[in-house]
């Protein structure tokens, strides 16, 4: 079991490399499938989440290896399966994303429902319409998914929500219908956009994304690529706040400040000088950040839900109150209690979050709840004085490569302990 050690109260002063997305790569190895040869990733962050799809792909009969730091090589030439086990499939509630690509590329699939996880349920009722729209036979009797596609055909499909999953295992199962899909009312993340980048290097006729509405023309045979992930947007965000918690100057190579321009547009709010280029974001912050307007998540361009806890982390010291309103998940507050134990003051009711600025934050041993509420610990930490123990890493870990190697990159005292 592993744990960070973060000694806060000193200034952040250096630089570091933002590693791939996490929520391109996952669908991106997904549309793996649909590929008849050999696709190399570059920039692929080694995460847990990769970890759990690449022993998704190996139980479907594929191959997968890494050919250097973070270059994942996969073949799925040698598929020979359509089913994936109940124990893979609750490694990672994002497995959804599986199901598509695998209808379209053996016709059937079994898949066990994908468990819910620290957010709430994980419904993907949107994605089950979206493919029986498509012509899939789905049968979800006992927790296993019976899935059917002997002809998937291209229509329109209107999403009653933007998902983000359900419009990326629509784009994959739309590669193999015949005759055009257009996904209506679709996600417009830049993940999205990532994977309309690499199916397109793959041969596939894709385009729209990033806009409500997509397109795919399905029916046409998939080769392999060599293509580079986008960065991880939300690892960036993380990063702006730790320096907007702690005060400093870092620069973050690869960033793309148009992906998070409403997370910059709170941090200018709250005090820090950001600068951005083709090279990567900058950063500067002094003191205690100002009091900022109310945050509502919301799909993109909106703020990002997944950004919600870590500004959050960063606003504790802040001038004043910062209110904010949850609207993606009905369980992304868990981080709450722990970063009261470091002596914030924050007021939940329901939606809402208040945090009323606080002069000083003490270390303390707190546990990660959930992904981004882990990494919203360490946010909070390089704010507190003294040491903080952070626990359960292995939520962490499961979206960033090694937290406290960019951390320490950036001038905090952080370091992980092996117990
Ligand atoms: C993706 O999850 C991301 N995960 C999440 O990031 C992110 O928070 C989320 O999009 C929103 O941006 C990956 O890309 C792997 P949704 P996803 O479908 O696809 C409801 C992280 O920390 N819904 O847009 O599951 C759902 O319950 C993770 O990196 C249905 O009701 O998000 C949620 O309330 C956390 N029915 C809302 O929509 C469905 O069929 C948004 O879900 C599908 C979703």
């Amino acid at each position: 079991m592993s744990q960070l050690i973060i000694r806060g109260g000193s200034r952040l002063e250096g630089e570091t490399e933002i590693q791939g997305a996490k929520n391109s790569v996952l669908p991106i190895l997904a549309a793996t499938l649909l590929t008849a040869g050999q696709v190399e990733l570059r920039g692929c962050p080694r995460l847990r989440d990769v970890d759990a799809s690449v022993r998704i792909l190996e139980g479907l009969g594929c191959t997968a290896r890494w050919e250097g730091p973070d270059t994942l090589t996969v073949d799925t030439r040698s598929l020979e399966g359509c089913a994936v086990s109940e124990a893979l499939m609750r490694e990672m509630r994002s497995s959804a994303i599986f199901l598509g690509a695998i209808l379209a590329r053996c016709g059937q699939a079994e898949l066990s429902y994908p468990g819910g996880c620290e957010l709430g349920p994980r419904p993907i009722d949107l994605h089950l319409s979206g493919l029986r729209d498509l012509g899939a036979e789905i049968d979800d009797a006992g927790g296993v998914l019976h899935c059917k596609a002997l002809r998937l055909r291209g229509r329109e499909v209107v999403l009653s929500f933007p998902s983000v999953g359900a419009t990326e295992n629509l784009m994959l199962a739309a590669c193999g219908a015949s005759g055009v899909t257009t996904i209506a009312n679709a996600a417009r993340e830049p993940e999205i956009v990532d994977l309309q980048g690499f199916l397109t290097a793959c041969g596939a006729r894709v385009s729209g994304a990033g806009t409500s509405t997509v397109s795919v023309e399905g029916g046409r045979t998939l080769h392999g690529c060599t293509y580079t992930v986008m960065p991880d947007r939300i690892a960036a965000a993380t990063y702006l706040c730790a320096a907007a918690s702690a005060g400093g100057e870092i620069f973050l190579r690869r960033a793309r400040e148009e992906h998070l321009s409403t997370v910059t547009a709170v941090l200018r709010e709250a005090g820090c000088a950001i600068r951005s280029d083709e090279e990567g974001v900058a950063c500067a912050c002094r003191g205690r950040p100002a009091a900022v307007r109310p945050v509502r998540t919301a799909p993109y361009p909106g703020f990002p839900t997944d950004a919600q806890a870590i500004l959050m982390a960063a606003l504790l010291r802040c001038r004043g109150a910062a209110v904010f309103e949850e609207n993606m998940f009905e369980n992304r507050y868990r981080h709450v209690d722990e970063l009261a134990r470091m002596g914030a003051n924050i007021r939940v009711s329901g939606r809402a979050a208040v945090v009323t600025g606080v002069e000083r934050l003490h270390g303390a041993p707190v546990r990660c709840t959930d992904l981004r509420g882990g990494a919203a610990l360490c946010v909070a930490a390089l704010a507190a004085e003294g040491e903080t123990e952070v626990s359960e890493t292995g939520h962490i870990d499961r979206g960033y490569e090694d937290i406290a190697r960019d951390l320490r990159a950036l001038g905090a005292e952080a370091r992980r302990l092996e117990r």
